[in-house]
């Protein structure tokens, strides 16, 4: 019998990175310097608030990170806070990130640390935001400011959180801040943030070499979603290998062609069922099946739960020959088992994809708590730590003890 148990059993390597993934915006609360929460004043909606009251509680949510067995956890690292005003930078604000790092460390958790996660300081939102042409030249000079300070302590960075989702959600679709919907806005702003990315990643490798300190791993995290053509016709099937390029490929080759890629952040959520009407580039690039044929489970947002497309994604990641992180991964449900079937099937996905040789260095789950999940406010909740935002309690649920033992053990029994 202990045989059977055995050869059931899923075992990781014992240098893995576990953990969870939060963002600035989401979790710490009063970001009142960002284009997000004047735009949430703006328009009237849902606000962040205090959100989880993160920027005062950390100390006490990386306890939990340390019980929940997390070895590594992945923060960003608010601008607006860093640089309120042009060129003038808050020595507070940089002393609590210099704490936040120092808090995990002590606590024996690898630090991931991003240095943009949608939000953006309100006098750059002001100025043009991300199509301005002094947009990269801005953004890496914060860079510099931030990363010459934890330089000795961090060594995984990622600049850009999801820049194709930024960028079609805020200057294409016009639904996040600034809300344009302008394909001209769209491809400057896309040019822009990785012009960004290119510059942060010189300047981050150069203050590590000037220091003599050993080279970090700088990478984004990218958005990625599993396109499966809808039927098995040509027309289904070149629409889904055209958005597997322009979605997920793309920004890759881009930074790779660069060589500005240490590592690929990979963050997966959902599948997309490719099922264009016309052969037009509109239809091609966009069209998705909305019959439910393919019966799938849903999370509370609608997005399909598609374990099998993580694998997918990650066979397809080969070619790079780069190591790859999960840097966000997770489900937003009221039903906590959900939660734990989710990780499980994922965690199988990562792993069957190592056993194909792919370098996988680490799982981050979103979130490590419930938290403000953007233009959808808190209804959502993808934490494995709960949030009572009346009280702000913290609740371990169950899922996350679950994981815990798999972060514990490096087994997935
Ligand atoms: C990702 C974002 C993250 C969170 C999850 C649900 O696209 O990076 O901040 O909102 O989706």
């Amino acid at each position: 019998m202990a045989g059977m148990v055995y050869f059931d059993m899923i075992r990781f390597p014992k240098e893995f990175l576990w953990g969870a993934a939060t963002s600035a915006h989401q979790v710490e609360g009063n970001n009142s310097g960002s284009d997000w929460w004047e735009w949430e004043r703006l328009t009237g909606r849902e606000r962040s608030g205090e959100a989880c009251r993160h920027y005062e509680l950390y100390e006490r949510d990386f306890d939990l990170v340390k019980d929940l067995r997390h070895n590594a956890h992945r923060f960003s690292i608010e601008w607006a806070r860093i640089e309120p005003e042009e060129g003038k930078f808050d020595p507070a604000a940089l002393k609590h990130y210099l704490d936040v790092v120092s808090a995990l460390r002590t606590r024996g958790i690898e630090p991931v640390a991003t240095l943009h996660h949608f939000t953006n300081p309100s006098w750059f939102a002001r100025d043009g935001g991300w199509e301005n042409e002094k947009s990269s030249a801005r953004f890496s000079c914060y860079c510099a400011f931030v990363v010459r300070a934890l330089a000795g302590s961090v060594r995984y960075w990622i600049t850009i959180n999801e820049p194709s989702i930024y960028v079609s959600h805020s200057y294409l679709f016009g639904v996040w801040p600034p809300q344009k919907k302008s394909l001209w806005g769209t491809i400057k702003a896309e040019k822009n943030m990785i012009r960004a990315h290119l510059k942060a990643y010189r300047v981050i490798h150069g203050i590590y070499r000037e220091a003599g300190i050993p080279k970090p791993a700088v990478s984004i995290a990218h958005h990625m979603i599993a396109v499966v053509p809808c039927k098995k016709n040509p027309k289904s099937r070149l629409a889904a290998r055209l958005r597997r390029k322009i979605f997920n490929e793309r920004y890759l080759d881009t930074l790779k062609r660069h060589q500005a890629l240490d590592f690929i952040g990979v963050n997966y959520y959902s599948r997309q069922l490719a099922d264009p009407r016309g052969w037009g580039p509109r239809s091609l690039v966009a069209d998705i099946c909305r019959e439910n044929h393919h019966p799938v489970k849903k999370n509370a947002l609608g997005w399909d739960i598609y374990p099998e497309g993580l694998y997918d994604i990650l066979y397809r990641l080969a070619k790079y020959r780069l190591p790859v992180l999960i840097a966000e991964n997770g489900i937003c449900t009221n039903d906590d088992r959900e939660r734990w079937e989710f990780l499980r099937e994922h965690l199988k996905s990562v792993h069957r994809a190592m056993e194909d040789g792919l370098e996988v260095i680490g799982y981050l789950h979103w979130s490590l708590m419930d938290n403000f999940e953007w233009d959808k406010g808190f209804a959502p909740r993808f934490g494995l730590v709960e949030i009572d935002y009346g009280t702000q309690t913290r609740k371990i649920r169950e899922s996350a003890k679950r994981y815990a033992e798999v972060c514990e053990t490096g087994i997935l029994a």
